[in-house]
Order: structure tokens, then C-alpha cells, then sequence
């Protein structure tokens, strides 16, 4: 049980109550090492009520962060709550159905995620993005595009997640403890992921020595599509317990400025032989986000493959940039990938249009109907003039 005058410290905020943003909301407040936790939503009363059921469990857990909940408005009303964080873990955004890959939710959620930064920006002007939403690489450049936030300072969480389910995958065939497993994966958080067999152990053997490579090469395919895996089976949403376990350890290690170095997306300049684009690599964490990058030896394969996922997702992030200026193009864009999603979504958490179409939702003033959310599409600003931008 923890002591009530342990030092706790500082102020961590989860943007989305949905099941990744209000476990990673709970897992962080369990730690019991922040004064508190500030989960959020555009869902009237469920980050308030999700908050409350958590504080309700710090008798029973033994932990004294304080969890407080808050309905976030279209106007960015509420998000005076975020004020004074360190750190802003960024869950909003719809999640994928069956059949979808993450590169469908691009165009739906450069708008969510978007509008969260800007108004994350405004309150917590200091904080350490830790961006979740999926497409991960894509929202990860988008919300460093739209901060204005030094490129340390923002970061997206796969490379954990990736590295964990592979781990995972080993153990399982093997028969091992999980935590005897190493494993590495780099690249994107999709088809051009990384592995990296050099990286690969189990109890400091080389998996190499362990597994044939066609056994290694499934498990790396199961690997690359652990996430749909879990959507097929849900049926709706997303995977959330190992997803919000990676993101919370990334947020633990930039509170302790613990100098961790764990697989994140990071911005790459010049590791590897790669420029200027946010990508899975091992990073060092620290209380200012990403102390550096770490470049390890990788074979020559690898290395090529870390090149090639640099330049998929080097395209796709110029897709979203260009999205953003885009304008009335890109709205009907939206509409049509709006459509392609209508009904999609509706049962899981994180911000998402199609939660909000229910009549339920459109009664409140901080609710936005289907009209009012094309208004506020139509009248989002455009990308920040280049002073506040990343080069
Ligand atoms: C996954 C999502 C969270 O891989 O990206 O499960």
C-alpha cells in the first residue's frame, strides 16, 4: 500500500476517455507517483464519472493521486483542466473496426487530433506530448506540426507496444517467462514495422539459436498485425491493455526523468543515415521528452528495411501536412472517408464523430451535431504560420 506523504509530483493529463485513454488514466494514477491525473472527454459527464469511479478505488489499491475528470467543449472549453501539465498523452481519435488498417483513420483523425493540440497548446504550453492515435507515425508528425513543440518534446507511443507483443509471441512459443524475452521492433506502427532479429534474446541466447527463422518470421507477421488481430476478435475498438501499459511507462519515464531507453517514435535527424521524419527508434526519455536517439548496430537488412519504413512514412506524413492546408478538399475527403466509418466506433472510447451523432449527445452545448462538426471542420484554422512550426 502507498504512504500518503510520499512525495508525489506534478500533473499528467489523458486526452480521450475511451478504454486506451481511461486505462492509461488509471494505470498512471495507480503509480501512485503524480499529485494527479486529468482524464478528458467530449462525452458529457464520462471522464467526471470515470474519474470518480477511479478515486473510489484508491482505498482499495493504496494509491493518493488524485484522478479528476473533464468534458471538453467545441470551443475548447474545459481544457483549462490540462493546465500545469508535464505531460499530455493524446488518445482522442476513432479506433479501427475489422478489415480496417490504421492508414484509414488518417483523414478523420488529423482533424481530431488536431484540434486536441491546439488547445492542448494553449494550457499546458510546457507539456510532453505522448501521442497515441492512430495512424501513429502520421498523428505523432501531425501533432509536433500543429504544437509548434520542439520535436523532443513530442513523441508517439508503438515501438513499446510493437516490442511487447513480439516479446509476447516469443514467450508463448517457447514456453519461457515473459521477462526472459528480448525483443526489438522499429519502424512504423504498421505494415513497413521493423524487426530486429540482432536485438532478439531469450534468457541472453540469441532467439536466432532458439527458433528457426520461418518460426521467427510468423511471429514477426503476428507481430505486424497484433493490433488487428485484437480488433477482429473485438469486433469493435481497439486493443487497450497493452497499448495504455506501454504509453503509461513512457510517461513514467519522462515524470522520473528516468533516462529509459525504450522503442518510441521519435524524430529522426540523421540517425541511421535517415532525416526529418518522425519514426520508430529507441530513444532515451527524460523529463524533456527524448534526450536523444540511440542508433545500435543493425545488420544490413535491417538497416534497409528502417530506411524503406522511413520513406513510407515520410510519404504519408507529407500526405497529412498536405491534408492540413488543404482546405475544402480536404473536407470532402473527410466526408467520404466519414461515410466509409459511419457506424463505425460507436461502442469504444476516444473522441470520435461517431460517438457523437446520438441523440443523447447533441443536447448539450458543449456537444457537437453532425452540422456543427462540419462547421467547425469548415472553420478550423490552418496549419500555424511557419514562426510556430517545426522546419
Ligand atoms: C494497436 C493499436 C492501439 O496496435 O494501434 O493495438
Amino acid at each position: 500500500m502507498s504512504q500518503p506523504d510520499t512525495p508525489r509530483r506534478g500533473k499528467v493529463a489523458v486526452i480521450g476517455a475511451g478504454f486506451y485513454g481511461s486505462t492509461t488514466a488509471q494505470r498512471l494514477a495507480e503509480y501512485d507517483i503524480f499529485e494527479e491525473v486529468v482524464l478528458t472527454d467530449i462525452i458529457d459527464g464520462k471522464p467526471e464519472g470515470l474519474a470518480l469511479d477511479m478515486n473510489q478505488s484508491r482505498p482499495i489499491e493504496g494509491f493518493e493521486t488524485r484522478v479528476t475528470g473533464q468534458t471538453t467543449g467545441r470551443s475548447g472549453d474545459g481544457y483549462e483542466a490540462v493546465a500545469g501539465s508535464g505531460i499530455v498523452v493524446i488518445t482522442a481519435g476513432l479506433p479501427r473496426k475489422p478489415g480496417m488498417s490504421r492508414m484509414d483513420l488518417i483523414e478523420v483523425n488529423a482533424k481530431i487530433v488536431r484540434d486536441v493540440v491546439e488547445n492542448v497548446v494553449k494550457h499546458a504550453p510546457e507539456a510532453v506530448l505522448i501521442v497515441v492515435s492512430n495512424p501513429l507515425d502520421e498523428m505523432t508528425a501531425l501533432a509536433a506540426k500543429v504544437s509548434g513543440f520542439p520535436s523532443s518534446r513530442v513523441m508517439g507511443q508503438a515501438g513499446m507496444l510493437d516490442t511487447a507483443r513480439f516479446s509476447y509471441f516469443v514467450a508463448e512459443k517457447l514456453g519461457v517467462p515473459a521477462g526472459s524475452v528480448r525483443t526489438l521492433t522499429l519502424g512504423s506502427h504498421g505494415d513497413t514495422m521493423v524487426p530486429v532479429p540482432s536485438a532478439c534474446s531469450v534468457s541472453g541466447r540469441p532467439l536466432g539459436e532458439l527458433l528457426p527463422a520461418e518460426e521467427i518470421d510468423k511471429l514477426v507477421t503476428r507481430t505486424r498485425n497484433g493490433g488487428g488481430e485484437i480488433v477482429g476478435l473485438l469486433k469493435t475498438g481497439s486493443a487497450y491493455y497493452a497499448p495504455s501499459a506501454a504509453a503509461a511507462r513512457m510517461a513514467r519515464a519522462v515524470a522520473a526523468d528516468s533516462g529509459d531507453v525504450m522503442p518510441v517514435c521519435a524524430w529522426v535527424d540523421g540517425e541511421y543515415g535517415i532525416s526529418g521524419v518522425y519514426l520508430g527508434v529507441e530513444a532515451e526519455i527524460g523529463s524533456a521528452g527524448v534526450r536523444r536517439v540511440v542508433q545500435r548496430d543493425l545488420s544490413d537488412t535491417e538497416l534497409a528495411a528502417l530506411r524503406e519504413a522511413a520513406e513510407a512514412v515520410r510519404a504519408k506524413q507529407a500526405d497529412v501536412a498536405a491534408l492540413l492546408r488543404a482546405g475544402d478538399a480536404a473536407l470532402s475527403r473527410f466526408a467520404s472517408a466519414k461515410a466509409a466509418l459511419s457506424r463505425s466506433c460507436a461502442s469504444q472510447g476516444g473522441a470520435g464523430p461517431a460517438r457523437r451523432r446520438g441523440p443523447r449527445h447533441r443536447r448539450g452545448r458543449r456537444h457537437r451535431t453532425r452540422r456543427s462538426r462540419s462547421d467547425w471542420m469548415a472553420r478550423s484554422p490552418g496549419p500555424r504560420p511557419a514562426g510556430r512550426r517545426r522546419a
